[in-house]
């Protein structure tokens, strides 16, 4: 089924550019690799070039980014993320469901997947434990979004997604109206952006789920990527990973990335919160003040050169070192989904706000607009 497209026009555009530089044709996921119809809604695959050669691929099947082909040091193509080849392959039950979608209404957990809001207990479907996680089991990254291509003034491309999650679904109230915007821009960025509006108060918190491994390849770990985090405090949890409510600082723990460390350095402290969470799966509180757009992250392989800077407008940023992987699931060109092969960097409002007044407010209402911007850029060095 799978149809390979040589990408030959960027080689050959890099190739005259730098013509001492070792160019690697690669290979893209075919459209008609997705072309299905689910529950009467067509499933696309849309394919961004920008003029440097980096591609991005994303399907209107869960707004979720499927490939990602960023320039390593040698001048070579890397596949930055996980993703599956065919849309079968992301409908399979054993597959992880949370490779590169966009997950809500709420990203991350909410206790007990109940919360109040205006005097109004609501219950959320439970899907994690005792717990909600990722917008529930039929969250937005099970949905087919509408999407469109859009070619920008600039000359840079964009997919347009948009989703109607109606009142209720997986118990969140009020009709929420999202626009997902991915970007891939001529500085070799992809901009995710994100707009909602509601009919009725509301809780959000929608986040990207892609996992990265700057090898290019599950056949070596994150844990060698080296790791800056602009966060003094993080999010202590309870064993089900739910927010106690405190604001804890990383000083002295294995939690500090503000110098820039290897994610396997301390991987395996014995540090309470990460006895928890087997590993990093925290929320931390990023370095800002209110919504101002900042450097959350800058993530560095030492091998392939390529370096990953996470900016946000939002005030936290979930890391998560891939510490329920198990290597039972295939992904592109046979990568197996092993054991910390992936890293997750979802900035987002912190778990479980609706349970913490001393949280970041979660709530959106009828006339406001909820906005997000989040830009994975890339370099090499
Ligand atoms: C997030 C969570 C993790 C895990 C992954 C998906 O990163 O914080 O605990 O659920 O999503 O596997």
């Amino acid at each position: 089924m799978k149809k390979v497209i040589t990408f030959i026009a960027g080689a050959l555009l890099l190739a005259a550019c730098t013509p001492k530089a070792q160019v690697e044709p690669y290979e893209l996921i075919s459209a008609e690799a997705f072309d299905t119809t689910l529950n009467g809604q067509a499933v696309t695959l849309f394919t961004m070039v920008n003029k440097n050669g980096m591609a991005a691929q994303v399907t209107n099947y869960g707004a979720r980014l499927v490939s990602l082909w960023v320039p390593a040091r040698d001048g070579s193509f890397k596949d930055v993320v996980w993703g599956y080849e065919s849309i079968a392959d992301y409908l399979d039950p054993g597959t992880d469901v949370y490779s590169g979608p966009v997950v809500g209404r709420y990203g991350n957990r909410i206790n007990k997947g109940r919360f109040t809001l205006d005097g109004k207990e609501y219950q959320l479907t439970i899907n994690d434990g005792e717990n909600h996680l990722h917008g529930g089991s039929g969250g937005f990254w099970s949905k087919v979004w509408q999407g469109r291509s859009v070619i920008n003034a600039d000359s840079s491309e964009s997919v347009v997604l948009t989703y109607q999650s109606p009142d209720g679904e997986e118990g969140y109230p009020g009709n929420l109206s999202i626009t997902v915007t991915y970007t891939l821009t001529n500085e070799n960025q992809l901009v995710i952006g994100y707009e909602a509006t509601t009919d009725a108060p509301t809780v959000i918190n929608p986040t990207s789920h892609s996992y990265f491994n700057l090898h290019g390849t599950t056949a070596q770990s994150t844990n060698s990527h080296v790791l800056q985090i602009n966060a003094g405090s993080f999010t202590p949890t309870d064993a089900g990973l739910i927010p106690t409510g405190e604001i804890a600082s990383v000083e002295g723990t294995p939690l500090d990335f503000r110098q820039p460390t290897p994610i396997g350095e301390r991987i395996e402290a014995d540090f309470e919160p990460m006895k928890l969470a087997k590993g990093y799966d925290h929320n931390w509180v990023l370095d800002k003040t209110g919504s101002a757009f900042s450097e959350a992250a800058v993530v560095y392989e030492p091998a392939t050169g390529i370096v990953m800077t996470v900016t946000t407008d939002q005030p936290g940023m979930q890391f998560y070192s891939g510490n329920f992987m198990d290597g039972k699931d295939t992904g592109k060109r046979g990568d197996k989904h092993n054991f910390r092969t992936g890293v997750a960097f979802e900035t987002q409002n912190f778990p479980d706000a609706p349970n913490h007044p001393n949280f970041p407010n979660p709530v959106l209402r009828p006339g406001e607009t909820y906005m997000q911007t989040c830009i994975y850029a890339f370099g090499t060095k």
